[in-house]
Protein backbone atom coordinates (compact mmCIF):
# COMPACT_ATOMS: atom_id res chain seq x y z
CA UNK A 1 0.00 0.00 0.00
CA UNK A 2 1.10 3.37 -0.81
CA UNK A 3 0.39 5.75 1.44
CA UNK A 4 0.52 9.32 0.36
CA UNK A 5 -0.20 12.38 2.88
CA UNK A 6 -0.44 15.50 0.24
CA UNK A 7 -2.58 18.70 0.05
CA UNK A 8 -6.28 17.98 -1.46
CA UNK A 9 -5.41 19.90 -4.85
CA UNK A 10 -1.83 17.95 -4.90
CA UNK A 11 -3.67 13.82 -3.99
CA UNK A 12 -6.08 15.44 -6.79
CA UNK A 13 -3.38 16.01 -9.51
CA UNK A 14 -1.99 12.56 -8.46
CA UNK A 15 -5.35 10.44 -8.58
CA UNK A 16 -5.64 12.20 -12.40
CA UNK A 17 -2.16 11.39 -13.39
CA UNK A 18 -2.90 7.68 -12.28
CA UNK A 19 -6.23 7.99 -14.80
CA UNK A 20 -4.40 9.95 -17.50
CA UNK A 21 -1.73 7.03 -17.79
CA UNK A 22 -4.43 4.66 -18.22
CA UNK A 23 -6.00 6.00 -20.73
CA UNK A 24 -3.29 7.43 -22.64
CA UNK A 25 -2.10 3.93 -22.46
CA UNK A 26 -4.57 1.12 -22.41
CA UNK A 27 -6.73 0.46 -25.34
CA UNK A 28 -9.65 -0.27 -24.12
CA UNK A 29 -9.31 1.70 -20.71
CA UNK A 30 -11.55 1.04 -17.65
CA UNK A 31 -12.35 3.13 -14.99
CA UNK A 32 -13.76 2.59 -11.65
CA UNK A 33 -15.98 5.71 -10.91
CA UNK A 34 -16.82 6.95 -7.01
CA UNK A 35 -19.55 9.25 -6.15
CA UNK A 36 -19.45 11.50 -3.05
CA UNK A 37 -16.99 14.58 -2.22
CA UNK A 38 -13.70 12.75 -2.34
CA UNK A 39 -12.64 12.25 -5.98
CA UNK A 40 -14.62 15.72 -6.83
CA UNK A 41 -11.74 17.68 -7.11
CA UNK A 42 -9.79 14.70 -9.42
CA UNK A 43 -12.99 15.22 -11.68
CA UNK A 44 -12.49 18.46 -11.82
CA UNK A 45 -8.38 18.19 -13.08
CA UNK A 46 -9.90 15.36 -15.82
CA UNK A 47 -12.61 17.94 -17.29
CA UNK A 48 -9.53 20.38 -17.09
CA UNK A 49 -6.97 18.67 -18.99
CA UNK A 50 -9.54 17.03 -21.54
CA UNK A 51 -10.87 20.73 -22.47
CA UNK A 52 -6.79 22.14 -22.32
CA UNK A 53 -4.58 19.05 -22.86
CA UNK A 54 -7.11 17.18 -25.24
CA UNK A 55 -7.01 14.26 -22.76
CA UNK A 56 -9.53 12.00 -24.12
CA UNK A 57 -12.13 9.47 -22.70
CA UNK A 58 -13.50 8.37 -25.83
CA UNK A 59 -12.35 4.84 -25.89
CA UNK A 60 -12.68 4.08 -22.35
CA UNK A 61 -15.48 2.92 -20.29
CA UNK A 62 -16.41 3.53 -16.89
CA UNK A 63 -18.36 1.26 -14.04
CA UNK A 64 -19.89 3.37 -10.96
CA UNK A 65 -19.02 1.50 -7.76
CA UNK A 66 -22.77 1.92 -6.20
CA UNK A 67 -26.72 3.58 -6.83
CA UNK A 68 -29.49 4.27 -4.66
CA UNK A 69 -32.15 1.86 -4.37
CA UNK A 70 -35.36 3.85 -5.46
CA UNK A 71 -34.67 7.18 -6.27
CA UNK A 72 -36.99 8.62 -8.68
CA UNK A 73 -35.40 7.87 -12.12
CA UNK A 74 -35.25 12.08 -12.57
CA UNK A 75 -33.66 12.74 -9.11
CA UNK A 76 -30.52 14.42 -9.27
CA UNK A 77 -28.81 12.37 -6.03
CA UNK A 78 -29.10 9.26 -8.51
CA UNK A 79 -25.83 8.28 -8.54
CA UNK A 80 -25.87 7.67 -12.43
CA UNK A 81 -27.03 11.34 -12.65
CA UNK A 82 -24.07 12.79 -9.99
CA UNK A 83 -21.61 11.34 -11.97
CA UNK A 84 -22.96 12.63 -15.18
CA UNK A 85 -22.94 16.33 -13.51
CA UNK A 86 -19.56 15.84 -12.49
CA UNK A 87 -18.13 14.07 -15.07
CA UNK A 88 -19.36 12.55 -17.88
CA UNK A 89 -20.76 15.23 -19.32
CA UNK A 90 -17.52 17.62 -19.29
CA UNK A 91 -15.84 14.95 -21.31
CA UNK A 92 -16.09 13.25 -24.53
CA UNK A 93 -17.13 9.23 -22.99
CA UNK A 94 -18.61 7.84 -26.01
CA UNK A 95 -22.88 7.10 -25.34
CA UNK A 96 -23.55 4.26 -23.13
CA UNK A 97 -19.42 4.04 -22.39
CA UNK A 98 -20.59 4.71 -18.37
CA UNK A 99 -22.71 2.38 -16.24
CA UNK A 100 -24.13 2.43 -13.03
CA UNK A 101 -26.03 -0.71 -11.09
CA UNK A 102 -29.82 -0.25 -11.83
CA UNK A 103 -31.04 0.53 -8.65
CA UNK A 104 -34.36 0.97 -10.05
CA UNK A 105 -34.53 -2.75 -11.40
CA UNK A 106 -37.43 -4.67 -10.52
CA UNK A 107 -35.01 -7.57 -9.82
CA UNK A 108 -32.02 -6.26 -7.99
CA UNK A 109 -30.90 -9.21 -7.26
CA UNK A 110 -30.86 -10.23 -11.46
CA UNK A 111 -29.83 -6.57 -11.54
CA UNK A 112 -26.52 -6.76 -9.63
CA UNK A 113 -25.48 -9.81 -11.30
CA UNK A 114 -25.75 -8.46 -14.84
CA UNK A 115 -23.34 -5.65 -13.59
CA UNK A 116 -20.38 -8.20 -12.33
CA UNK A 117 -21.06 -9.85 -15.87
CA UNK A 118 -21.03 -6.25 -17.74
CA UNK A 119 -17.38 -5.57 -15.39
CA UNK A 120 -16.17 -9.13 -16.33
CA UNK A 121 -17.35 -8.43 -20.20
CA UNK A 122 -15.40 -5.21 -20.38
CA UNK A 123 -11.80 -6.70 -18.63
CA UNK A 124 -12.26 -5.56 -15.70
CA UNK A 125 -11.53 -2.74 -14.16
CA UNK A 126 -8.26 -0.73 -14.51
CA UNK A 127 -8.09 2.00 -12.04
CA UNK A 128 -10.60 2.31 -9.34
CA UNK A 129 -11.24 5.44 -7.32
CA UNK A 130 -12.46 5.50 -3.90
CA UNK A 131 -13.79 7.56 -1.29
CA UNK A 132 -14.08 6.11 2.46
CA UNK A 133 -16.76 6.62 4.85
CA UNK A 134 -16.72 7.68 8.65
CA UNK A 135 -17.93 4.17 9.70
CA UNK A 136 -15.02 2.53 7.15
CA UNK A 137 -17.09 1.81 4.04
CA UNK A 138 -16.05 1.66 1.06
CA UNK A 139 -18.77 1.84 -2.28
CA UNK A 140 -21.57 0.83 -0.06
CA UNK A 141 -19.73 -1.81 1.75
CA UNK A 142 -21.37 -1.30 5.11
CA UNK A 143 -19.28 -2.88 8.22
CA UNK A 144 -20.33 -6.40 8.56
CA UNK A 145 -20.29 -6.63 5.21
CA UNK A 146 -17.95 -10.42 4.05
CA UNK A 147 -14.77 -9.11 2.67
CA UNK A 148 -15.68 -11.66 -0.53
CA UNK A 149 -19.10 -10.06 -1.57
CA UNK A 150 -20.11 -9.27 -4.94
CA UNK A 151 -22.49 -6.86 -6.20
CA UNK A 152 -25.45 -6.98 -4.47
CA UNK A 153 -28.25 -5.30 -2.48
CA UNK A 154 -27.27 -3.61 0.94
CA UNK A 155 -28.73 -1.83 4.11
CA UNK A 156 -27.79 1.75 4.52
CA UNK A 157 -26.60 2.32 8.32
CA UNK A 158 -27.74 5.53 10.20
CA UNK A 159 -24.43 6.73 10.16
CA UNK A 160 -24.00 6.86 6.58
CA UNK A 161 -27.29 8.13 5.89
CA UNK A 162 -26.53 10.97 8.11
CA UNK A 163 -23.29 11.62 6.63
CA UNK A 164 -25.30 11.53 3.02
CA UNK A 165 -28.18 13.57 4.28
CA UNK A 166 -26.31 16.79 3.34
CA UNK A 167 -27.20 16.10 -0.31
CA UNK A 168 -30.84 15.98 0.27
CA UNK A 169 -31.18 19.00 1.95
CA UNK A 170 -30.03 17.93 5.17
CA UNK A 171 -32.93 15.65 5.68
CA UNK A 172 -32.19 12.30 6.61
CA UNK A 173 -35.42 10.77 5.91
CA UNK A 174 -35.18 11.56 2.50
CA UNK A 175 -31.86 8.98 1.94
CA UNK A 176 -33.21 5.91 0.71
CA UNK A 177 -32.24 3.00 3.33
CA UNK A 178 -30.88 0.45 0.43
CA UNK A 179 -28.62 0.48 -2.60
CA UNK A 180 -27.09 -1.62 -4.77
CA UNK A 181 -22.85 -2.00 -4.80
CA UNK A 182 -20.22 -3.63 -5.67
CA UNK A 183 -19.14 -5.85 -3.22
CA UNK A 184 -15.26 -5.89 -1.81
CA UNK A 185 -14.45 -8.90 -3.27
CA UNK A 186 -15.75 -7.26 -6.75
CA UNK A 187 -13.69 -4.20 -5.88
CA UNK A 188 -10.86 -5.69 -5.30
CA UNK A 189 -10.87 -7.31 -8.68
CA UNK A 190 -9.65 -3.94 -10.30
CA UNK A 191 -6.47 -3.57 -11.06
CA UNK A 192 -5.04 -0.58 -9.06
CA UNK A 193 -7.05 1.15 -6.52
CA UNK A 194 -6.92 4.92 -5.69
CA UNK A 195 -8.40 5.88 -2.45
CA UNK A 196 -8.66 9.71 -1.57
CA UNK A 197 -9.37 10.66 1.92
CA UNK A 198 -9.63 14.17 3.31
CA UNK A 199 -10.55 15.69 6.97
CA UNK A 200 -10.26 15.05 10.70
CA UNK A 201 -13.72 13.03 10.09
CA UNK A 202 -11.87 10.28 8.22
CA UNK A 203 -8.64 10.29 10.24
CA UNK A 204 -10.17 6.94 12.64
CA UNK A 205 -11.06 5.46 9.54
CA UNK A 206 -8.29 5.82 7.79
CA UNK A 207 -5.80 4.91 10.48
CA UNK A 208 -7.93 1.51 10.82
CA UNK A 209 -7.81 0.95 6.81
CA UNK A 210 -3.99 1.05 6.89
CA UNK A 211 -3.39 0.23 10.40
CA UNK A 212 -6.61 -1.96 11.84
CA UNK A 213 -6.49 -5.71 11.53
CA UNK A 214 -8.46 -6.72 8.35
CA UNK A 215 -11.74 -7.03 9.99
CA UNK A 216 -15.64 -6.97 8.14
CA UNK A 217 -15.49 -3.93 11.48
CA UNK A 218 -13.90 -2.02 8.94
CA UNK A 219 -14.73 -3.18 5.48
CA UNK A 220 -12.00 -0.73 4.05
CA UNK A 221 -9.13 -3.17 5.73
CA UNK A 222 -9.58 -5.39 2.82
CA UNK A 223 -7.44 -3.26 0.76
CA UNK A 224 -4.37 -4.39 2.65
CA UNK A 225 -5.23 -7.82 1.19
CA UNK A 226 -5.03 -6.17 -2.43
CA UNK A 227 -1.58 -5.59 -4.31
CA UNK A 228 -1.82 -2.32 -6.07
CA UNK A 229 -3.36 0.54 -3.84
CA UNK A 230 -2.82 3.89 -3.59
CA UNK A 231 -3.69 5.88 -0.82
CA UNK A 232 -3.83 9.79 -0.99
CA UNK A 233 -4.53 11.76 2.30
CA UNK A 234 -4.47 14.94 3.74
CA UNK A 235 -2.89 15.90 6.82
CA UNK A 236 -6.09 15.90 9.28
CA UNK A 237 -7.10 12.31 7.46
CA UNK A 238 -3.95 11.35 8.25
CA UNK A 239 -3.77 12.78 11.71
CA UNK A 240 -4.23 9.48 13.31
CA UNK A 241 -1.45 7.46 11.43
CA UNK A 242 1.11 5.78 14.19
CA UNK A 243 2.82 5.34 10.62
CA UNK A 244 2.52 8.99 9.67
CA UNK A 245 6.08 10.33 9.54
CA UNK A 246 7.40 6.92 7.99
CA UNK A 247 4.81 7.32 4.99
CA UNK A 248 5.98 11.12 5.05
CA UNK A 249 9.88 9.87 4.78
CA UNK A 250 8.92 7.41 2.13
CA UNK A 251 7.56 9.60 -0.07
CA UNK A 252 10.72 12.40 0.59
CA UNK A 253 12.33 10.04 -0.69
CA UNK A 254 11.03 7.90 -3.55
CA UNK A 255 12.88 6.56 -5.68
CA UNK A 256 12.56 7.46 -9.31
CA UNK A 257 11.80 3.59 -10.39
CA UNK A 258 9.36 3.07 -8.07
CA UNK A 259 5.88 3.78 -9.81
CA UNK A 260 2.70 5.62 -8.21
C1 LIG B 1 -20.77 7.47 0.05
C2 LIG B 1 -20.37 6.65 -1.19
C3 LIG B 1 -18.96 6.20 -1.11
C4 LIG B 1 -18.10 7.35 -0.66
C5 LIG B 1 -18.42 7.70 0.77
C6 LIG B 1 -17.64 8.90 1.28
O1 LIG B 1 -21.65 6.88 0.90
N1 LIG B 1 -21.22 5.54 -1.47
O2 LIG B 1 -18.54 5.70 -2.38
O3 LIG B 1 -16.74 7.00 -0.72
O4 LIG B 1 -19.79 7.90 0.94
O5 LIG B 1 -18.18 10.09 0.81
P1 LIG B 1 -17.45 11.47 0.84
O6 LIG B 1 -16.34 11.38 -0.15
O7 LIG B 1 -18.48 12.46 0.42
O8 LIG B 1 -16.96 11.68 2.21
Amino acid sequence: MDVVVAPGPEAARIAADIVERALRTKEQPVLGLATGSSPLAVYEELARRHAEEGLSFAHARAFLLDEYVGLPEEHPERYRHVIERELAERVDFALGAVQAPDGNAEDLAQAAADYERAIAEAGGVDVQLLGIGTDGHIAFNEPGSSLASRTRIKTLTEQTRRDNARFFDGDVDAVPRHCLTQGLGTILEARHLVLLASGVSKAEAVHQMIEGPVSAMWPATVLQMHPHVTVLVDDAAASRLQLGSYFREVRAHKPGWQPW
